[in-house]
């Protein structure tokens, strides 16, 4: 009976361990919100140049998650870990002790750099040391933790505000979270699927023993060499005619997680609250911890309910949400509304704009890039998926307060709102509802070159199929 209890603990221990890259993911991004406003106390800084501040870790997650797929590859899931704690704490220590903001941008470049190959590595880690039955509320589980990593963020910046050179606490702290990561690490096994295609067998074998609690592991690792079998495909492969439908659904939803303005509010909540009137640096980080604790919360019930719900229902109702939320947003700075109305009204609806989020976009994104692609192409294309979604995020967060400038913050709001509108009605004709279905039988479906909203339906049935008009005209 224990046989069951223990490994389950111990895997959910190693998936923990593994989503503080998750966390550190949350709190290096969410942190600079606080900090913007006290570094330009310390430096002279240009709009231009504290988007780059901010931005610099996206530049550093783009190419980060670039080379992700060849460096897990290389060095192994474990160890990669290991070198991207390191690359947390040297990055951490750079931007704590700057001395100039180029110094700040090195720093953060450097952690940025950790964070995009932690998006890719983390939840490949722990999909593939976790048994089949828990893997989908284990890979969540990473989500999750980046929404405690922003919250635990925010509530740093609040505690931190009235202290000398706070900035420098705030992105210290971060030293934390990054040694236990690189001690968890070191008490933690290699991925045996890893150690398969190493050819480790004997080592793979008494690994995954220890990990199920179980003598026998002979079928699991005859599966792991089966599935091995599939020539894993280069990156030339994904372009083939097959595959580019899934890789293009990728890629677009990397992009419309980031151009429907989640982290205009992420990294810059406190701006935009001391826009709508609050007077203070404090109180508006105060408010800003209220958006961390409604993003975890609504994610907490994303993950609980994407397997009941379903993905689509909660995709679109999150989107057509998060539209109306930055409508109203818009809105209450046009209407010139006295400053405590605007400022009810601009914290109302950033609070509905992230809880809508994160029960759609925020969890969706990553759970379909893990779904959708076929076996043989997976790695290289989750990479292109989660490159898409780090450009993006550099391109919107580079551009916000630039914009803000130009065009005031009603336009701004509004053209954010647009982008939901266009990604409502894609979602609605192109994402598949994968709830429930098993990966081989969405690979089988796109084989047989079903439209992309039906990749997801559970069993392949010509009567269905040909009934929709899409399908005929293939
Ligand atoms: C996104 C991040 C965002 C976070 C907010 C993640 O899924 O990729 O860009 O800051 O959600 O919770």
């Amino acid at each position: 009976m224990t046989m069951r209890a223990a490994p389950t603990l111990y895997i959910y221990l190693a998936a923990a361990i593994a989503a503080l890259a998750g966390l550190l993911f949350g709190f290096d991004t969410g942190i600079i919100s606080g900090a913007l406003l006290f570094i330009e106390k310390d430096f002279v800084v240009s709009t231009g140049m504290k988007e780059l501040i901010v931005s610099s870790v996206l530049f550093g997650a783009m190419f980060g998650s670039l080379a992700s797929g060849r460096l897990t590859d290389r060095f192994g899931r474990r160890r990669l870990m290991l070198i991207i704690s390191g690359l947390f704490i040297t990055g951490t220590l750079i931007a704590a002790l700057a001395q100039s903001v180029a110094s700040i941008l090195f720093g953060r470049i450097f952690i940025g750099f950790a964070i995009g190959i932690g998006s890719y590595t983390a939840p490949l880690y722990i999909a593939e040391i976790a048994p089949a039955n828990l893997r989908g509320g284990l890979v969540s589980l990473n989500q999750l933790a980046i929404t405690l990593g922003i919250l635990f963020s925010f509530i740093i910046n609040f505690v931190f505000t009235n202290i000398d050179g706070s900035w420098r606490w705030m992105f210290g702290i971060g030293l934390f979270p990054a040694l236990l990561l690189s001690i968890g690490m070191l008490f933690l096994p290699e991925s045996p699927r890893w150690l398969v295609m190493q050819k480790q067998l004997d080592k793979a074998t008494s690994i995954l023993k220890s990990l199920r609690n179980h003598p026998d592991v002979t079928n699991e690792i005859n599966e792991i060499q089966q599935s091995l079998q599939i020539k894993q495909a280069g990156f030339r492969d994904i372009f083939s005619p097959w595959i580019v439908p899934v890789l293009f659904l990728g890629a677009m939803l990397g992009f419309i997680q980031q151009v429907t303005g989640i982290n205009t509010i992420i990294y810059y909540a406190p701006t935009i609250f001391q826009l709508a009137g609050f007077e203070d640096a404090s109180s508006s980080i105060l408010a800003t911890i209220g958006i961390g604790v409604v993003n975890v919360l609504s994610t907490i019930f994303a993950v609980i309910y994407l397997d009941k719900i379903g993905r689509r229902p909660l995709l679109l109702v999150g989107l057509a949400g998060m539209g109306l939320s930055l409508v109203g947003l818009s809105f209450a700075f046009q209407s010139g509304a006295e400053a405590s109305a605007l400022r009810l009204m601009a914290m109302a609806c950033t609070f509905t704009y992230i809880i809508c989020f994160a029960f759609s976009l925020g969890a969706i994104l990553w759970l379909v890039v893990s779904e959708i692609f076929p076996l043989e192409v997976r790695a290289t294309a989750m990479g292109v998926a989660v490159f898409s979604c780090w450009l993006w995020n550099f391109v919107v967060s580079s551009t916000f307060l630039t914009l803000l400038n130009a065009l005031g913050p009603s336009t701004t709001f509004m053209s954010y709102a647009l982008m939901c509108l266009g990604s409502l009605a894609f979602c609605y004709y192109k994402v598949p509802e994968t709830k429930g279905v098993t990966l081989e039988q969405i690979e089988d479906n796109i084989r047989r070159g079903l439209p992309l909203r039906y990749i997801g339906q559970p069993v392949f049935d010509k009567t269905t199929v040909t009934a929709t008009p899409e399908y005929q005209a293939d």
